[in-house]
């Protein structure tokens, strides 16, 4: 049987080879290599693409989101509202910054946040809410944007750049967005890389001061911020592959609706073996990720690595349950949508690029564990 990896880009790199090597020699002629003219054009081509008036590229999607909330001034005694189900970036940041994380359970069919979820974790201490827009799939705040609110609301969209909620894409429903180019990502770069979208001008303004150890002009510092400048290599490869983000999300979204339509006649979701993505009404998902939710989990992945299926876990361990966060004093049974989704979820291969027949092999080898 063909190995069938999880991402395969070297698969992806065919469609855009030549065009990165002129940009990358370009920037090595140039020996500008740090912002500088590869990253604004690439900063003006995105926020192009997301319909934001700025994106200020970032060192990494961490770094997007520390750089946010420094921006937003937030530090002790501040509280901001986030999923107990995301990397560990999303909450990371914010303790950092001496703040404090204060976590929601997710809706357990799109495994993001919801409005009601977040709004019964604020309190007169909350600066921020970070609703993250999980595998692809924006979540739905509501109401919880609007420019009034004592808080303020910056997206986690690392996995959903190209996503849109009610036509909105990244950065329409929140202050901020942060995105992420790990290699990974929908849009990865050759390494790590960021950015924030935002339609507010003060606010690039100042995250581009933040960015720079918040300097400006150089060596005058009003306020601390750090290195979190994007390379203009990385820009001028993400400039590359940026025209062909939307067609690779729809080669995702066609495969994704191909798994829909395989596990549907093979009786593993008849029987609750199996439950498949649900997208929520209005959502164009972008499927950064195709994540099952099953029974015997752990064993299913024994079962599909040995026959060579590359699959992932995202993620074994809710935040509200890492020893770094003990302090907050959560336990077990607190969360239990996210502790059931640690628990179950399992993220198949998705990659625009899979090649014919994987995704039925796939398939099979699923309902021969299950013996469906
Ligand atoms: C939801 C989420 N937030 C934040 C990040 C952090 O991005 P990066 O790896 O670029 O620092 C990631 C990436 O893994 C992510 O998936």
């Amino acid at each position: 049987m063909t190995p069938i990896p999880l991402l395969d880009l070297k698969a992806q790199l065919v469609s855009y080879r030549a065009d990165a090597l002129e940009a990358m020699t370009r920037v090595m002629d140039s020996q500008e290599l740090i912002l500088g003219p590869e990253t604004e054009r690439f900063e003006a081509a995105l926020a192009t693409y997301a319909g934001v008036s700025h994106a200020v590229g970032m060192s990494s999607g961490t770094d997007a989101l520390l750089a946010a909330l420094m921006a937003l001034d937030i530090g002790p005694g501040d509280e901001v509202v986030t999923s107990t189900f995301s990397f560990f970036a999303t909450a990371g940041v914010v303790a950092r910054l001496g703040a404090c994380p204060v976590f929601v359970d997710i809706d357990p069919q799109t495994y993001n946040v919801t409005e009601a979820g977040l709004r019964s974790a604020i309190s007169p201490k909350t600066r921020a809410l970070i609703p993250v827009h999980l595998f692809g799939q924006l979540a739905d705040i509501g109401a919880l944007a609007a420019p009034d609110s004592p808080w303020t609301v910056v997206e986690d969209s690392a996995q959903s750049l190209g996503g849109r909620l009610r036509g909105g894409m990244n950065g329409h429903h929140g202050r901020m967005a942060t995105v992420s180019f790990f290699p990974s990502k929908n849009l990865g770069g050759f390494g790590d890389g960021g950015a924030v979208l935002t339609n507010d001008a003060a606010l690039a303004e100042r995250l581009a001061v933040v960015r720079a150890h918040g300097s400006k002009p150089k060596y005058l510092h009003h306020m601390v911020g750090g290195n979190f400048r994007l390379d203009a290599l990385q820009a001028a490869v993400l400039a590359v592959k940026l025209p062909h983000l939307d067609a690779w999300a729809e080669g995702r979204r066609s495969n994704a609706a191909r798994y829909d339509a395989l596990f549907a006649g093979s009786g593993l979701t008849e029987r609750g073996l199996v439950t498949l993505p649900v997208v929520g009404p209005d959502v164009h998902h972008v499927y950064n990720q195709y994540v099952l939710r099953v029974e015997d989990r752990d064993a299913l992945q024994k079962h599909l690595t040995a026959q060579g299926i590359g699959t992932a876990v995202y993620y074994p361990l809710p935040l509200h349950l890492q020893p770094c966060f003990r302090a907050l004093g959560h336990g077990p049974g607190d969360f239990p949508h996210a502790e059931r989704a640690a628990a179950q979820v399992l993220a198949l291969p998705i990659y625009p690029e899979l090649p014919e027949g994987a995704q039925a092999q796939v398939v099979a080898a699923v309902r021969g564990f299950y013996g469906v």
